[in-house]
């Protein structure tokens, strides 16, 4: 109890002191806020009701890769020599760190100086696949199952998400966060909080995110051990014309409605990546390279 209340008190801190950070595009976020409703706890208040109320769909599988032929590069753009939010993410994607291992999809992040696109200097180097202009889906259930990096390699940031397909959203290329992201999970290794975390970023105007902190979190205690990430688990949204819902291992911990929100509905596509948190010093060097190994990602409509 003790340890949990300081926990929530370190992460309560930890956020008045990122909520002055600021990046740029998607996934521009701060964390921890105390605007969290109930930081850390999975399915709570209007979540639990929520999640209750849901109706279970019959899903029929529209995209299966589980990696076994290698990497579809029909379908995934492995991104090379590319950044993301810069200068505030240290990595720099290379197709090197993507590759295809005992059937599953790796992701590597290492600690190594590379010299990015405009000649600037990169600390870190890491993958990022997606299926933008390739593979897009309107509604229906993405879910991956996934192992995520070790935590005590502090910043480390694996995700799975969703935006708008440019070509067939409406307007045409709409602006973020107009178009919405869907977060179906990010996780960022760090000694105060072990957990995943569920949020759908929205907004009326370019660059103007209605939800600056993360939804919510997964799972309930601020102690390691409760859920080992490191473990394959599957992360999961199911989205249709008025709902949003977020899942780890079939467990709902995270809704938004037309109520709250504006749910999109335009076709989306994916993506995954590791990216590395400029908000934590990254952990210590012999614990790289770590890997995002993605056992396989699914679409059902
Ligand atoms: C969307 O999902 C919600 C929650 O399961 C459900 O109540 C609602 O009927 C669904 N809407 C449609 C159009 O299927
Ligand atoms: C779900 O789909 C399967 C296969 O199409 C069908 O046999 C089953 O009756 C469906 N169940 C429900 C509840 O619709
Ligand atoms: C892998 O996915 C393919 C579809 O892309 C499917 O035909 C095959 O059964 C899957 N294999 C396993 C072991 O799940
Ligand atoms: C590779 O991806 C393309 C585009 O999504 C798809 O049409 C094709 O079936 C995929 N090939 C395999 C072997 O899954
Ligand atoms: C593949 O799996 C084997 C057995 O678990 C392991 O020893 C090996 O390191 C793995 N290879 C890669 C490239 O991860
Ligand atoms: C990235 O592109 C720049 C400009 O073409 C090049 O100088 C640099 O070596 C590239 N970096 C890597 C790691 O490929
Ligand atoms: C990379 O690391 C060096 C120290 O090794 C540091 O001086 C430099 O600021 C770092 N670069 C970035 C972009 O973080
Ligand atoms: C996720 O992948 C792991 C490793 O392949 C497997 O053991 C586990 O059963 C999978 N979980 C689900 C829900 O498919």
């Amino acid at each position: 109890m003790a340890a949990a209340m300081t926990a929530r008190w370190c992460a309560v801190v930890l956020a008045v002191l990122l909520v002055a950070a600021s990046c740029c595009d998607a996934r521009q976020r701060q964390l921890w806020g105390p605007a969290v409703k109930a930081v850390g706890e999975k399915g709570v208040g209007n979540d639990a009701d929520l999640c209750k109320s849901l109706v279970r769909r019959n899903w029929t599988l529209t995209l299966e890769d589980n990696f076994s032929e290698g990497l579809n590069t029909s379908r995934w753009e492995v991104r090379q020599n590319q950044t993301h939010c810069e200068p505030c993410e240290p990595q720099l994607y290379l197709s090197k760190n993507v590759y295809v291992a005992n059937g599953s999809l790796v992701l590597k992040t290492d600690r190594e100086r590379v010299v990015g696109p405009g000649g600037q200097v990169f600390n870190f180097t890491s993958g990022w696949v997606d299926t933008k202009e390739r593979w897009y889906q309107r509604f229906g259930r993405f879910e991956i199952n996934a192992s995520l990096p070790d935590r005590r390699s502090t910043g480390i940031w694996p995700a799975f998400w969703l935006m708008p397909n440019p070509s067939t959203a409406s307007p045409v290329d709409v602006c973020w966060p107009v178009g919405g992201e869907i977060d179906v999970f990010e996780y960022t290794a760090n000694p105060f909080v072990d957990a995943v975390f569920a949020t759908f970023r929205w907004g009326p105007s370019c660059g103007d995110d209605k939800q600056p902190l993360p939804g919510s979190m997964y799972p309930p205690e601020f102690r390691a051990g409760s859920v080992d990430f490191t473990e394959f688990h599957t992360y999961a949204v199911e989205w249709n014309e008025t709902t949003m819902a977020f899942f780890v291992d079939d467990e709902c911990y995270h809704v938004k409605t037309a109520n709250e929100v504006s749910i999109p509905q335009d076709p989306f596509y994916l993506i995954l990546d590791t990216a590395v948190a400029w908000y934590f010093p990254p952990g210590p060097d012999a614990l790289y390279p770590v890997y995002h190994v993605i056992d396989y990602v699914r679409a059902y409509k």
